[in-house]
């Protein structure tokens, strides 16, 4: 552990906290031209699916202006709004470190692009998944804390050895998350808001079961890894959310020590559906 409390070395030219610089002078017009192309799509596809939160965190940062942003330009808004701030960093970072970046208002992204011809698929999360997915949430004040609260919550995590709960929590709502409306269940989590097909999936197809937050079940639940999800959580509100993660998880934590693990595809009795799933999509991929 090196003296300011994060372990590890960090790759060579990052810093002790393993940021970079996002080196944005050196994006090529061709990368430039990547991000329009992802960005035109979801931005006309997300408007009625995706929260108003999300869809005013993109005209708070003025994403609409084309091009990869540049996360000095950014900052100066998200710090404005909510106090974050993004910091790029070289690719995923072991989790102490992500979580000390959290607890700070400071959000880790990646600084590459994928190519143009992985538009639709890529493993490891690129800025488009990190600035696009997530950025735009934190500039919600209550979201904004729930973010902080998870990364405080990461860090006592990894003292007691619980992180496989803590990780579902962050699964099934920064990446994978719904939001009930009035209107109806609304896209919040950055893996679905970055992607096309999953942002039609998530909502309309009746395969998945939305099922509604229960951060107890929720924590005990698997999760998939490397398709679309089997099962959405769908918060009544952020500040539910928020307030959720603000207790102290050390007793769920010794409850779910005896609890067995919930089958993805599980509906259980004490839950509130949504909607109850087929599961043909996972069905037929075997
Ligand atoms: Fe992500």
């Amino acid at each position: 552990m090196s003296s300011d409390g994060f372990s590890g070395e960090p790759p060579p030219g990052a810093a002790a906290d393993w940021t970079i610089d996002q080196g944005w002078d050196a994006y090529t017009a061709a990368e430039h031209a990547v991000w329009d192309a992802l960005y035109e799509r979801q931005a006309a596809l997300l408007p009625g699916r995706a929260c108003d939160e999300f869809l005013h965190g993109l005209d708070a940062l003025n994403l609409h202006r084309g091009g990869i942003p540049d996360f000095r330009q950014i900052n100066v808004d998200l710090q404005r709004l909510t106090g974050w701030t993004v910091v790029a960093v070289p690719g995923l970072v072991p989790d102490d470190v992500f979580f000390k970046h959290l607890a700070n208002r400071r959000f880790p992204a990646g600084q590459f692009i994928r190519r143009a011809d992985q538009l639709d698929y890529l493993q490891e999360p690129d800025i488009f998944h990190d600035v696009f997915g997530h950025v735009p949430m934190l500039t919600d004040p209550v979201f904004a804390d729930y973010m902080q609260a998870y990364g405080e919550g990461g860090r006592r995590a990894l003292g007691l050895g619980q992180l496989h709960n803590l990780a579902r929590l962050y699964w099934y709502t920064v990446e994978f998350g719904l939001l009930e409306t009035p209107a109806g269940p609304r896209i919040y989590g950055a893996g679905i808001v970055s992607s096309r097909t999953e942002s039609l999936f998530a909502l309309d197809d009746p395969s998945p079961n939305r099922i509604g937050f229960d951060l107890e079940r929720l924590m005990r639940t698997l999760y998939r890894i490397d398709d679309f999800q089997q099962v959405y959580f769908v918060v009544p509100s952020l500040r539910a959310l928020l307030d959720a993660t603000l207790q102290d998880f050390a007793p769920i934590y010794r409850r779910l020590e005896g609890a067995a693990d919930i089958a993805i595809d599980a509906v259980l009795p004490g839950d509130r559906v949504f909607s109850r799933g087929t599961q043909a999509y996972a069905s037929g991929r075997g």
